[in-house]
């Protein structure tokens, strides 16, 4: 039996149990469930980056807009469920274990490799400001500015931007929300001294337009995080027939693995927007303990932290 039958023969098994999932026929074509790309067999993912309309036609960075309507609409739906404790967004809140932290500490370096300023204990961030791309209910946004950065929250969902609005601290002066798309905000020439967009590449139309705006908003020496989903045989496995269709810790339908980004990928798109990669690193979640942890296997989960060359 060849890769291929074995695939057909696993896809054939998986359509019975799963008709809901839209499996494509065509073994070979690149971005179908079951390309046959040996690279997405692997933890690693497709390192065949030239192929993928992210990097071509579709990804054209010069133009267009990086909001997919579809995609904002499923997080309208959602809009509600920001703050139940048990609710959709359930892994994403624990996720900032990871976040926070990886963000604290970075910034915490970046403050005193360039200010003489000593960090206040309560408020290690003081100083920093922050875009929040694709902000959502303020999860990530909310811890930060608690910290003392300056945060600025942008989400293409008016209704998430509303549910994190209302869910603020009005003592938190350092936070604020605005209904925008990346693109729109990019116009303001605001500057920031890290841009971070955790869970969000995924659901965008036009990556590369997206990390090139990113980039543009991004101080000289400044950070740039992401957190996404790799487009691997594990990620598929895992988060969609896993996460979405047997566990159910996100509604089936949440994620288009066809639109998850491999980390070499996401590593080019990145660096040739001036910036140098300083870690990419796999995350973990365990359903049953409602636990992140880092690991080395970047197959599903990963985080990319990278810092924009100084000369930019
Ligand atoms: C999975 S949620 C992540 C929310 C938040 N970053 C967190 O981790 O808690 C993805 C968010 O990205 C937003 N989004 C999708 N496309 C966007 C775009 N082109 N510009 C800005 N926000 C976008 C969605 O509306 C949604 O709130």
């Amino acid at each position: 039996m060849n890769v291929n039958n074995i695939i057909m023969f696993i896809r054939n098994r998986l359509y019975n149990l799963f008709p809901v999932i839209n499996i494509s026929s065509k073994a070979t074509s690149k971005g179908s469930l079951f390309t046959t790309s040996t690279d997405i067999l692997t933890d690693k993912g497709t390192s065949d980056a030239a192929s993928r309309d992210i990097l071509t036609d579709k990804g054209n960075p010069d133009h267009g807009s990086t909001v997919n309507e579809a995609e904002v609409n499923k997080f309208k739906v959602l809009a509600e469920q920001w703050w139940q404790e048990n609710g959709d967004f359930k892994a994403l809140h624990e996720m900032n274990r990871l976040r926070v932290p990886l963000v604290r500490d970075a910034m915490m370096k970046y403050l005193s490799d360039t200010t003489d300023k000593t960090p206040v204990l309560t408020h290690p961030l003081k100083g920093i400001s922050i875009l929040d791309v694709g902000c959502g209910g303020g999860i990530l946004a909310e811890p930060l500015a608690r910290l003392g950065a300056d945060v600025t929250g942008i989400d293409a969902c008016e209704e998430g931007v509303e549910v994190a609005r209302l869910h603020a601290d009005p003592e938190l002066d350092n936070l604020k929300y605005i209904h925008s798309t990346v693109e729109d905000h990019a116009l303001t020439n605001v500057r920031y001294d890290a841009v971070i967009s955790s869970e969000v590449i995924e659901h965008v139309d036009n990556p590369q337009l997206f990390i090139k705006v990113i980039s543009e908003m991004i101080k000289p020496r400044g950070s740039l995080f992401l957190t996404t989903l790799n487009r691997s045989m594990q990620s598929w496995l895992g988060a969609i027939i896993a996460a979405e269709y047997i566990l159910r810790i996100v509604p089936a339908g949440t994620h288009d693995w066809n639109k998850f980004i491999a980390p070499d990928e996401l590593q080019l798109m990145v660096e040739n927007h001036g910036f140098h990669v300083k870690l990419i690193h796999g995350m973990a979640y365990m359903p049953g303990f409602n636990k992140w942890m880092w690991t080395k296997n970047t197959g599903i989960n990963y985080a990319l932290h990278a810092v924009k060359l100084a000369q930019q």
